[in-house]
């Protein structure tokens, strides 16, 4: 399908769950984030009837997101759900991995084809600090377990301060080259304010070959990270919502003031 500016979407992100086993500082509020009741969440159905209508409008390309995707109970018979839809060509998903060594090869079985896994830095005391109270070596492991389980390529999302490459963001970029792993920096937004808008050269700035639509946890879909546009797809039907979506598509992001960020995906 095109948008208003000819460009042609074929990916959707969709956010299994705002819940998350981090807190990394730059994302989530310490303490109780404000989250998503149960019957909010989108079911298991729901989320493959989504895959469905929108295979048929162009969608060939699907990645899970969060908050972090594996908290998401039966994780794994959702991607079997997702992979069985025809015409899914690609299945991924974007993961802080400190779950990925237990799941990574029924993932794989079950049809995801391959991971993006956050990693802001190497060392075991800085990245306990940033996620406050994660195990990186976890991590580790579950990168190990990614590549184990042929989730490839192993792509890392490394977050960094103004777009300006730090001695961490060096030492991930070293680990990777040793690891055989893709490593992608992506410039933090400051998401304090609890709005957030583009940063230069990030995730959100390339929106001429924006690709993607986006559906959060609670079932709306998102033309663009960066505007507070949403369709619910709960009372539009799944198709009104994805085509408003589509045609509301800004030509190019500016604010968001509304949504969290843990339930969107970024
Ligand atoms: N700025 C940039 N990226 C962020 N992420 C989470 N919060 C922010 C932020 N404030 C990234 C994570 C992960 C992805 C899901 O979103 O690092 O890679
Ligand atoms: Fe969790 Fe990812 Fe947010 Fe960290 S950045 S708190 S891992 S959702």
């Amino acid at each position: 399908m095109l948008d208003r500016y000819n460009r042609r979407i074929n990916y959707l992100r969709i956010s299994v769950t705002d819940r998350c086993n981090l807190r990394c500082n730059y994302c989530m509020p310490e303490n109780d984030p404000c989250l998503l009741s149960h019957d909010d969440i989108l079911s298991f159905e729901e989320i493959q009837q989504v895959v469905a209508v929108a295979v048929p409008l162009g969608i060939d390309k699907i990645r899970l997101t969060g908050g972090e995707p594996l908290v998401r109970k039966d994780i794994v018979k959702l991607v079997a759900m997702i992979a069985s839809v025809p015409g899914v060509k690609d299945l991924g998903m974007t993961t802080n991995g400190i779950l990925l060594e237990k799941h990574a090869k029924s993932l794989s079985k079950a049809g995801l084809k391959r991971v993006n896994i956050s990693l802001d830095t190497v060392d075991p005391d800085k990245f306990r600090s940033i996620t406050r109270g994660g195990d990186i070596g976890r991590v580790f492991r579950g990168i190990d377990a990614a590549k184990q389980a042929g989730l490839l390529p192993v792509k890392v999302n490394c977050v960094v301060e103004d777009n300006s490459v730090d001695k961490d963001a060096k030492a991930v970029a070293e680990y990777c080259r040793k690891n055989g792993l893709q490593i992608r920096y992506i410039p933090k937004m400051d998401l304090g304010t609890g709005k957030f808008g583009i940063v230069h050269g990030g995730t959100g700035g390339n929106c001429i070959q924006c690709n993607r639509l986006r559906i959060t946890s609670d079932g709306k879909v998102k033309p663009c990270l960066f505007s507070d546009l949403a369709y619910d797809i709960r009372q539009l039907g799944i198709q009104k919502a994805i085509r408003q979506a589509l045609l509301s598509k800004p030509e190019r992001g500016s604010v968001n003031q509304e949504n969290l960020f843990h339930n969107i995906g970024g």
